[in-house]
């Protein structure tokens, strides 16, 4: 499959990248908020995010429930439904800036230059479709093919990514396929139109290990193939390790640290990414063992805790001399290529990570 020339988005309405000075970048998130206005208030679900993704780098996004992951790539893709939620910021890709872009503009991108792999495959699958036809749909969206030859494609991908006898599964209906094998039917659907950027919420999450790596491994020939850029949502650090260059840690709709992989997980330096590397559950640590939750539950998205949005659950409040109650912390550079938003001086996390963390990890 030959990989498609970056595409012009922007014509009409949204600003050209060179009017407002486009990033280097494949992908650029630039202070996205998205938030819903409720009756209840309003609920803050992605809250000034930003981050970048070069082609053929996958980034991990991690964090508990209710962080705002899947309300970030839904947003990513567009696929918020303008009148209930307000979105700001701005999200480059390959030089087109989308936020400010029509709905026309992003759904045309959707699938040929972007494609999600969800968490629960049945739910975007259409029940009443066999699975081919719903390849072959979203293949001939964007490619201008007689319908034999979008069917000899979608069995192509369905025997890309695993699926026996593919030239009969094709007519089989969604139900009629294992967890597993729609999970892939959904992969072979989202790459069918061989997306540059792909974004995989919680890919694996429903499946057995087995399969859960079955998949993380195609994924990954995918990638090497077609150079796509990734973004992988899970609450699995060892999915992260596995199969990301970087890692970005969501707490409460906001980045608490955003780091490469090997500086996330040798020497994190915010608080709740020890206690995340503490409490979740881990590819390469056995099941049984014994994990360290982090107290307390995440904070509502309509009323966050004033200060750091973690304060009532660290344990290293007391030592900011009151600033975490009181102010937010903003997303610093520590290091170089590593930003962490937490008041604590830098020296006394490192030493709480090489004395008190670690060795308990
Ligand atoms: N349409 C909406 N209206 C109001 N609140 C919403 C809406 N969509 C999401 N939220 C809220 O935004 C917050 C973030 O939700 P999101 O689904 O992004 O969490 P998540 O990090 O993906 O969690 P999980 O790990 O459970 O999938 C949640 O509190 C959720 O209730
Ligand atoms: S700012 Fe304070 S409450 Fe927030 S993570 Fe750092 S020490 Fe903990
Ligand atoms: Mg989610």
């Amino acid at each position: 499959m030959a990989r498609r020339k970056p595409a012009e988005l922007v014509n009409g309405s949204a600003e050209t990248a060179a009017e407002r000075g486009a990033p280097t970048s494949f992908l650029e998130v630039r202070d996205l908020k998205i938030h819903f206005p409720t009756d209840d208030g309003l609920v803050k679900s992605v809250d000034g995010l930003s981050f970048s993704l070069e082609r053929g780098r996958t980034l991990g996004i991690v964090g508990e429930s209710g962080s705002g992951k899947s309300v970030t790539s839904l947003g990513l893709l567009g696929l918020h439904n303008r009148r209930n939620a307000n979105v700001s910021g701005e999200i480059w890709l390959d030089g087109a800036e989308l936020v400010g872009a029509s709905p026309g503009q992003v759904r045309r991108l959707r699938g040929r230059k972007m494609a999600m792999i969800f968490q629960d495959p049945l739910s975007a699958m259409h029940p009443f479709y066999t699975v081919g036809n719903q390849i072959v749909e979203a293949y001939r969206v964007h490619n201008d093919v007689s319908k034999q030859v979008a069917r000899k494609h979608a069995i192509d991908m369905l025997g890309r990514v695993g699926i026996p006898k593919p030239d009969k599964r094709v007519d089989d209906y969604p139900h009629q396929f294992s967890g597993g094998m729609r999970q892939r039917a959904m992969i072979a659907m989202a790459l069918s139109c061989d997306p540059e950027l792909l974004i995989a919420d919680e890919p694996t999450t429903a499946l057995d290990v087995t399969v859960q790596a079955q998949i993380l491994d195609l994924i990954r020939d995918l990638q090497q193939e077609f150079n796509s850029a990734i973004i992988m949502i899970t609450h699995d650090l060892g999915v992260v390790a596995e199969l990301s260059d970087d890692i970005l840690v969501m707490y409460a709709g906001r980045c608490a640290e955003y780091a490469s992989v090997q500086d996330a997980f040798h020497r994190p330096l915010h608080p709740y990414t020890w206690g995340l590397l503490g409490s979740m559950p881990r590819l390469d640590r056995e099941r049984t063992e014994r994990l360290m939750p982090i107290k307390g539950t995440p904070p509502s998205l309509i009323n966050v805790p004033e200060g750091c949005a973690f304060n009532p659950r660290c344990a290293y409040c007391d030592l900011t001399g009151g600033k975490s109650t009181t102010e937010r912390p903003e997303l610093l550079e520590v290091e170089p290529g590593h930003k962490a938003a937490c008041h604590l001086p830098l020296d006394k996390r490192r030493e709480i990570w090489d004395s008190e963390i670690r060795p308990k990890l």
